[in-house]
């Protein structure tokens, strides 16, 4: 019972941060010189333990980053408590030099995809395009050239057939794509996707990776929760291994060794998987 309120409570902010990001002026161009993402001193608890502690990081601008960590180390955590939508216990958060308030207009946010409650009843279209207008939060006042900006959006991640579908009617894997799509409509200089690979198919996985891909050669920043270590060197420049505390960050080539491995995943990983990566990676 409580916790069903404490679940119902944690969507209600999930949608307020939603309409407040839309509410938010764009970042102003001087300001994307800053860092697009910098935390320090950041800690999170739910209870007693805490799920992130103390944890600096930077996230370099006009990269791929990934965040990685066994289950249940704070990842998610980390990118709710950095946009201000679950409350830090300590620490502070800069987004191109501002705060998150200040910046949430440039912000784009794709959560886990288990998090989301995919019944709600919505078109493909309708949730692309609550993405786009950080002004008017009526979209039933949508005209014709936000239609084709969305469609755009869909396009690019090849769901445009789908825009008439109810978003529950989808797979796993489309229903990723069209958060993304949202995302991209969002128009946002930093990205930050939770997990957006898990679960998808080999030609989802292309899909999205091409458009995480074009947004870093537009200079975006963008930085996932990844969860598969055999993909880290092909498809992110940056890396950042968690777990409650902050166990190393950097250039992917100097940083995702087999000893930050060891201190990330402990036990949990057997040196012969580190093997198999070195090997995938030679
Ligand atoms: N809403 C919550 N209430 C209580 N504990 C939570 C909540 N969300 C996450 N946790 C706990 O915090 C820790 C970190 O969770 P999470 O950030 O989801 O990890 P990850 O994304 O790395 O799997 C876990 O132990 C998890 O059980
Ligand atoms: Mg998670």
């Amino acid at each position: 019972m409580i916790q069903a309120g404490v679940r119902a409570l944690r969507r209600g902010a999930g949608l307020l941060w939603l309409a407040r990001a839309r509410s938010q002026p764009s970042t102003g161009a001087g300001a994307l010189d800053a860092c697009p993402l910098a935390i320090s001193g950041l800690s999170v608890s739910y209870g007693e333990k805490p799920a992130i502690f103390s944890v600096d990081v930077e996230f370099p601008s006009g990269s791929l980053i990934a965040i990685v960590g066994p289950n249940g180390a704070g990842k998610s955590t980390l990118l709710k408590a950095a946009l201000g939508i679950i409350p830090k216990l300590s620490g502070r958060v800069e987004v191109f030099g501002k705060s998150i308030d200040d910046a949430r207009g440039n912000v784009a946010y794709v959560p886990q995809r288990a998090s989301v409650d995919w019944d709600f009843p919505a078109r493909v279209i309708d949730v692309v395009m609550m993405g786009l207008y950080r002004t008017m939060a009526l979209f039933a006042l949508f005209g014709s050239a936000e239609r084709q900006r969305a469609m755009a959006c869909l396009e690019r991640v090849g769901m445009a057939d789908f825009a008439d579908r109810q978003i529950g009617q989808l797979s796993g894997g489309q229903q990723q794509r069209v958060f993304l799509a949202r995302a991209l409509a969002q128009d946002a200089d930093l990205y930050l996707l939770d997990e957006p690979l898990a679960g998808v198919d080999a030609a989802t996985e292309r899909a999205i990776m091409d458009v995480l891909k074009g947004l870093r050669e537009e200079g975006r920043t963008v930085v996932c929760v990844h969860h598969d270590l055999a993909t880290v060197r092909d498809y992110f420049d940056q890396i950042v291994f968690v777990n409650v505390r902050k166990i190393a960050s950097g250039p992917v080539e100097d940083v995702f060794t087999d000893e930050n491995l060891q201190k990330t995943y402990g036990g949990r990983l057997a040196a012969t998987h580190i093997d198999k990566l070195r090997v995938a990676a030679e």
